[in-house]
């Protein structure tokens, strides 16, 4: 196989990339984008404040163009994220207490009704832990009771019964961090009592303060090893070059390692279109060319 879904296809994993709606336009990027991958996540159109600006009126316009491309390609969907404390709309973070916590499980309700049946994985929950104490990150949300994250995921496994529901975080790649037992727990917790969950989502955005680390792979043989997938759902990694290809195909053979790693996404496609400010932490550089990563990637994945 020649391209990184086809190639990933081939090993029973998928392939997929972070989409900016507004660049579809941009003739360059999607060609990349629907020559080379099978899972998107729109990085920022499917999130509270793009579908719910005022409270109760959904405004799904946008993020349906997902959808539509989606299916044009014949990729599959990941929906980020339905409760999360940042990049919420004003009135959300204007709430507290029983009207938060039913304006989230509200959400999670309508957007999942309204996408039933069109996707793969929704990240139900993004970025509930501290990064340092591994206990809750304090937010509004976290302030309507422990039992938010498991209300959300209640709520919906209830919407839409054939989407995974996953929890998604960064800094919850190194095995011996605080944060990523923070997690772990959680998702024994929830494995032991029975509330629904089937996947974790590792962002694996890698740079200096967070590097790849080298028990990566028994990070993610670990969390398989409770009852559930795992993704890789925000890739990137600073630096260039040999370097960088390195980590790239380390990250891929790691997924490829593990029979519950689902798949690899990308946070973007070319460097330029990285959330990072600076650096060149992707797999096509700004002219769209294919970089060592991204050869690096492909080989791990068996195509060339
Ligand atoms: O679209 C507006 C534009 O009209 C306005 O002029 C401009 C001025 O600031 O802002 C633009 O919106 C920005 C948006 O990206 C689109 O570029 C927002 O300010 C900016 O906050 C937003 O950043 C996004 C960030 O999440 C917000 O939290 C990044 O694109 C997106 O890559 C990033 O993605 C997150 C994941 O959702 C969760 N995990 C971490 C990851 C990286 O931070």
């Amino acid at each position: 196989a020649s391209t990184l879904g086809a190639a990933a296809a081939e090993k029973g994993r998928y392939f997929g990339t972070a989409v900016s709606l507004n660049k579809l336009s941009d003739s360059t990027y999607s060609t990349i984008l629907n020559r080379e991958f099978n899972m998107l996540t729109a990085e920022n159109e499917m999130k509270i404040d793009a579908l719910e600006p005022t409270q109760n009126q959904f405004n799904f316009t946008t993020a349906d163009r997902l959808i539509t491309r989606a299916n044009e390609i014949g990729a599959k969907v990941r929906g980020h994220t339905l409760a999360w404390h940042s990049q919420q709309p004003g009135w959300m973070q204007n709430l507290s207490g029983t009207a938060l916590r039913s304006a989230m499980k509200n959400h999670i309700t309508q957007v999942m009704t309204h996408y039933k049946g069109k996707i793969y994985a929704w990240d139900v929950v993004n970025e509930a832990f501290d990064d340092g104490t591994g206990g809750r990150r304090d937010s509004n949300l976290q302030r309507t009771g422990n039992d938010w994250i498991e209300d959300a995921f209640v709520t919906a496994r209830a919407a839409d019964p054939a989407a995974k529901l996953c929890y998604n975080d960064y800094n919850t790649d190194n095995w011996s961090w605080a944060k990523t037992q923070g997690v772990y727990n959680l998702v024994k917790d929830f494995k032991t009592r029975g509330v629904p969950i089937d996947c974790v989502g590792f962002q694996s955005h890698f740079n200096s303060g967070s590097p790849y680390p080298s028990n990566y792979r028994t990070t993610l043989e670990n969390f398989a090893a409770l009852g559930v997938d795992v993704q890789i759902t925000e890739l990137d990694i600073e630096g260039s070059g040999s370097t960088q290809a390195t980590t790239y195909g380390n990250v891929t053979r790691d997924c490829l390692a593990v029979a519950r790693c689902n798949g690899i996404t990308v946070w973007g496609i070319r460097d330029t279109d990285s959330w990072r400010a600076s650096g060149t932490p992707l797999l096509f550089d700004g002219s769209g060319n294919p970089k060592q990563a991204y050869t690096a990637v492909l080989t791990a994945l068996g195509g060339g």
